[in-house]
C-alpha cells in the first residue's frame, strides 16, 4: 500500500516559490528534496535519504514565509504555495551557528583525521566560510575502540547525527546503536559502550560509509604490509 501512496505522489504535483523562482515538483517531496532536484544546494549533515530524517542537526535551515522559526528543510514537506528562502543572512548565520557549536567540542585533528579531504563535516564548514569557533567549552573523551577486526570508532568526533544507528537498524536490521547518555553526554554507540566484537555487529562496514566524519572508519592494514614487504624473514 505504501509503494502506491508514494507513485500516486510521485503523479501528483505541486507549485513552490524557492528563492523567488517557482518551481513544479512532485508532492511528498521535502523541501531539501525539492531544491537539489531544481539544483539549489542546501548544506546537511544528518540527512540520508529514505533512511535517517530526523533533522537533528539544523544544518539545513531555511527560511518558509509564514513561519516564526527557521526550519529544517530535511523534513519540512513541500505544499501548494509554499515560499521558502534558503540562502538569507539569517539562515547562514544559524547554519555557521550549528556547525560551529558542532566544531567546539569537536576533536579537531583534520589533517591527521583518515577522513581529511573526504569528511563531511570538514566540507560543510568550509563551505560555510567557518574560519575560528567562537564557542569554547568541555571536550568529550569517550575514547578509541578497536578491538575488532574491521572497524574503529572515535567516538571524539562523533556529531550525534544518528546516521550509523539508522542504517544499521533500517537496512542491516542488526540494531547495534543507539543514543547513550544524555545532553552533552549523548553518544551514540553500542549499549553499555560495549566493542562491536561483543555484540550482534556482522562487520559488514554500513556504519562505517554512513558517518559524515571520523568518527566511524575501517581498518587499515597498509603499514603492516609494507613492514612484511621489506622483512627479508618473510620473503
Ligand atoms: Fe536537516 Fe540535519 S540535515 S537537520
Amino acid at each position: 500500500i505504501r509503494e502506491t501512496e508514494e507513485l500516486q505522489l510521485k503523479d501528483e504535483k505541486v507549485t513552490l516559490t524557492i528563492d523567488g523562482r517557482d518551481y513544479t515538483v512532485p508532492k511528498g517531496l521535502t523541501v531539501l528534496e525539492a531544491a537539489r532536484m531544481v539544483d539549489i544546494e542546501i548544506p546537511s549533515l544528518c540527512y540520508l535519504k529514505d533512511i535517517n530524517e530526523v533533522g537533528v542537526c539544523r544544518v539545513c535551515v531555511v527560511e518558509v514565509e509564514g513561519a516564526r522559526n527557521l526550519q529544517a528543510s530535511c523534513v519540512y514537506p513541500v505544499r501548494e504555495g509554499l515560499k521558502v528562502r534558503t540562502n538569507t543572512e539569517r539562515v547562514r548565520r544559524a547554519r555557521k551557528t550549528a556547525v560551529s557549536l558542532l566544531l567546539s567540542n569537536h576533536h579537531r585533528e583534520c589533517t591527521t583525521c583518515i577522513r581529511n579531504l573526504n569528511c563531511e563535516l570538514q566540507n560543510v564548514a568550509d563551505n560555510l566560510g567557518i574560519r575560528n569557533i567562537p564557542f569554547t567549552g568541555e571536550m568529550p573523551n569517550y575514547g578509541y575502540h578497536d578491538n575488532n577486526p574491521a572497524i574503529q570508532r572515535d567516538y571524539n568526533k562523533c556529531i550525534n547525527c544518528r546516521r550509523c544507528m539508522a542504517i544499521c537498524n533500517k537496512i542491516q536490521e542488526c540494531y547495534v546503536y543507539s543514543p547513550l547518555n544524555r545532553g552533552l553526554d549523548t553518544v551514540i554507540a553500542p549499549g553499555f559502550k560495549k566493542d562491536l566484537s561483543e555484540i550482534s555487529c556482522i562487520m559488514c562496514g554500513q556504519c562505517v560509509i554512513a558517518c559524515p566524519t571520523g568518527s566511524l572508519s575501517e581498518k587499515e592494514h597498509i603499514n603492516e604490509v609494507w613492514e612484511a614487504i621489506s622483512d627479508p624473514e618473510l620473503v
